[in-house]
């Protein structure tokens, strides 16, 4: 079953029972068409893929998309990004977390409904696995400053190079159409140490 029905499955998510055995799952938060999901999907089976949409319509699309193209490693999930940090996602389970082209909000009234916040991001990386990644993209170039302040704050996250972690991965449906109107994107790539990466701690010292 591709569409995720939160009353049948145990809360929080548990990867073995929605994808059937074990794998390593990415999750895409805002997946839209689905264009970006559907596609890396296709090209990985042997990982599952978790789209989270609070539109119903894009979330029925990506439904009908993936089961036409018979991927059986695509789930999809129609709720918000926060019920999906702050409830659904067991801590230390993502693999990869993308977070592609999020709406921009960009009339400062309405700043305070952008995803990209403090408290999201703890969670964001809380749901990563050791050594998973956090990928955001914007076409925004206020939303990116803001963006990149609260990825620089955040703790237990690392700037890797957006670049190489960019590599390879399909383009969006936003993406093809900022591409075309010439619009500067910004990348941004996050990668959470295991335990052992990171600098001891030691009581006292200075
Ligand atoms: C600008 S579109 C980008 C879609 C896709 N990632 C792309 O690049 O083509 C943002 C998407 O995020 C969804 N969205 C916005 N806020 C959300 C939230 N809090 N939780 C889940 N989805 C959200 C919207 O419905 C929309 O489909």
């Amino acid at each position: 079953m591709i569409e995720v029905d939160l009353n049948a499955v145990r809360i929080p998510l548990d990867w073995e029972e929605l994808f059937g055995s074990p794998m390593p799952v990415d999750v895409e938060i805002g997946s839209g068409k689905g264009r970006f999901l559907l596609e890396l999907a296709r090209a990985h089976p042997d990982r599952g893929f978790l789209g989270v949409e609070r539109a119903a319509k894009y979330h029925r699309m990506v439904c009908e998309r993936a089961a036409k193209r018979g991927l059986a490693n695509v789930r999809q999930l129609r709720t918000t990004a926060e019920d999906l940090l702050f409830r659904l996602l067991p801590p230390a389970s993502v693999a990869t977390l993308y977070v592609l082209f999020p709406d921009p909000w960009p009339k400062k009234r309405h700043h305070k409904r952008r995803l990209m916040r403090a408290d999201v991001v703890e969670a964001m990386g809380r749901a990563l696995v050791p050594g998973g990644r956090l990928l955001v993209k914007t076409d925004h170039p206020d939303y990116a400053e803001v963006i990149a302040e609260v990825l620089g704050d955040a703790e237990g996250l690392e700037a890797i190079p957006a670049e190489p972690a960019f590599e390879g991965l399909p383009l969006t449906g936003f993406e093809t159409r900022y591409i075309r109107e010439g619009r500067p994107i910004t990348a941004f790539a996050l990668r959470k140490p295991s335990p052992q990466e990171r600098p001891a701690e030691r009581d006292g010292e200075p």
